[in-house]
C-alpha cells in the first residue's frame, strides 16, 4: 500500500492521518498515512528515511515547512513565493515535486465553506510570519480589491509585501504593509496569521477594523483561535476558526499525492461534529 505521513514537531494532535484516511476510503484509493515526530535539528534525515522506506510523499508542519522548500527538484510557483512548502510527492527515485496548498486551502475555505467572495473586496492580513506568507499568494489571486499586511514587526510585512508586488499588480490589487496602528479600513474579511491568541495575547488590532458582518478568519483552530474568535464576535463580525482551512489544504495535498479531489465538504461536517 502506498504510503504517506506528516512530518512534524510536535505532531501528536495532528488531524491529519484522519483527514487523509477519510479522502482516501471516500475516493477509493488504497494507501495508508501516519504520523512522524523528527527531532527539531533532524528534518532532513527523518524525511529520508521515510523515503527510503517506500513512502511515496509528505505533508511537512512547523516547524520544517522553510526546511522542506529548498529539497525540492520541481517547486510550484506559490510555494516559491511563500518560501515555504507544506506537500511533497516523491516521484520516481529521486525527484521531489514540492507544493504550498495552505493558501489555496483558505481561499477555498473562504469562498466555498464560508461562502464568502473574495473578488472586489477589501482583506486585511494580520501578521507576516511563515502561516502569513504561505497564504499571501493565493489571496491575491482571488483578486481582492486591496489586501493590507500588518505585522507587530513592521519590516517583515514590508518585506512580504515587496515579495509579493509583482504578483500583485498582474491581477490588479493595492496591495501595502501597515503598522498595527494604522491599518486603516474597515475590511470585508480579516485573516489572522498571528499566534497571538496561542499566547493569550489581545488582538494586535484596533477595534472597528472589521466592517459589521465582515468575516474575520483565524488560521489556527480549538482554543488558539478562542481569543481572535471572541473578539470578531463582540464586534458583530461573523468569526470562523482554522478547521476548515485545514481540511482544504489536506484536500489540495491529496489532489497532489493521488491526482484525485476528495469530497471535502463533507470531511469537514464529520469532523466539526467529531469535535463537538
Ligand atoms: P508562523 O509560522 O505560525 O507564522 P512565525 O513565523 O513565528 O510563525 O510568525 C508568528 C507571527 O505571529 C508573526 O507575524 C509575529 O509577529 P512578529 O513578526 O512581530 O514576531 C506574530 N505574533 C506572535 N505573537 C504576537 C503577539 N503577541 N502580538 C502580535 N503579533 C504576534
Amino acid at each position: 500500500m502506498d504510503k504517506y505521513c506528516v512530518l512534524g514537531n510536535p505532531v501528536e494532535h495532528s488531524k491529519s492521518p484522519w483527514i487523509h484516511a477519510r479522502f482516501a476510503q471516500l475516493t477509493g484509493q488504497e494507501l495508508e498515512y501516519g504520523k512522524r515526530l523528527v527531532p527539531l535539528d533532524g528534518f532532513v534525515p527523518g524525511l529520508r528515511a521515510f523515503r527510503a522506506e517506500g513512502g511515496k510523499g509528505c505533508n511537512v508542519t512547523v516547524p520544517f515547512k522553510f526546511e522542506a522548500a529548498p529539497l525540492a527538484t520541481t517547486l510550484t510557483a506559490r510555494a516559491r513565493l511563500a518560501q515555504a512548502c507544506n506537500t511533497l510527492r516523491f516521484d520516481g527515485d529521486s525527484e521531489v515535486f514540492a507544493d504550498n496548498t495552505d493558501g489555496i486551502g483558505l481561499v477555498s475555505d473562504i469562498q466555498r465553506n464560508a461562502g464568502v467572495a473574495i473578488a472586489g473586496r477589501e482583506l486585511l492580513l494580520i501578521g507576516a510570519g511563515g502561516a502569513a506568507a504561505g497564504v499571501l499568494g493565493p489571496l491575491i489571486e482571488a483578486m481582492p480589491r486591496r489586501i493590507v499586511v500588518t505585522n507587530r514587526t513592521p519590516d517583515k510585512a514590508q518585506s512580504l509585501v515587496q515579495r509579493h508586488a509583482r504578483l500583485a499588480s498582474g491581477f490588479g490589487v493595492e496591495l501595502s504593509a501597515s503598522p498595527l496602528g494604522g491599518v486603516g479600513g474597515p475590511f470585508d474579511v480579516i485573516v489572522n496569521a498571528t499566534a497571538s491568541s496561542l499566547n493569550g495575547a489581545a488582538v494586535p488590532v484596533a477595534d472597528g477594523v472589521l466592517k459589521p458582518g465582515a468575516l474575520a478568519v483565524d488560521m489556527m483552530y480549538g482554543p488558539a483561535a478562542d481569543g481572535f474568535m471572541a473578539w470578531a464576535r463582540a464586534q458583530g463580525a461573523v468569526p470562523r476558526d482554522g478547521l476548515g482551512m485545514l481540511v482544504e489544504q489536506a484536500a489540495e495535498a491529496f489532489l497532489v499525492f493521488r491526482g484525485v479531489r476528495p469530497p471535502s465538504g463533507q470531511v469537514l461536517a464529520e469532523l466539526r461534529a467529531s469535535l463537538a
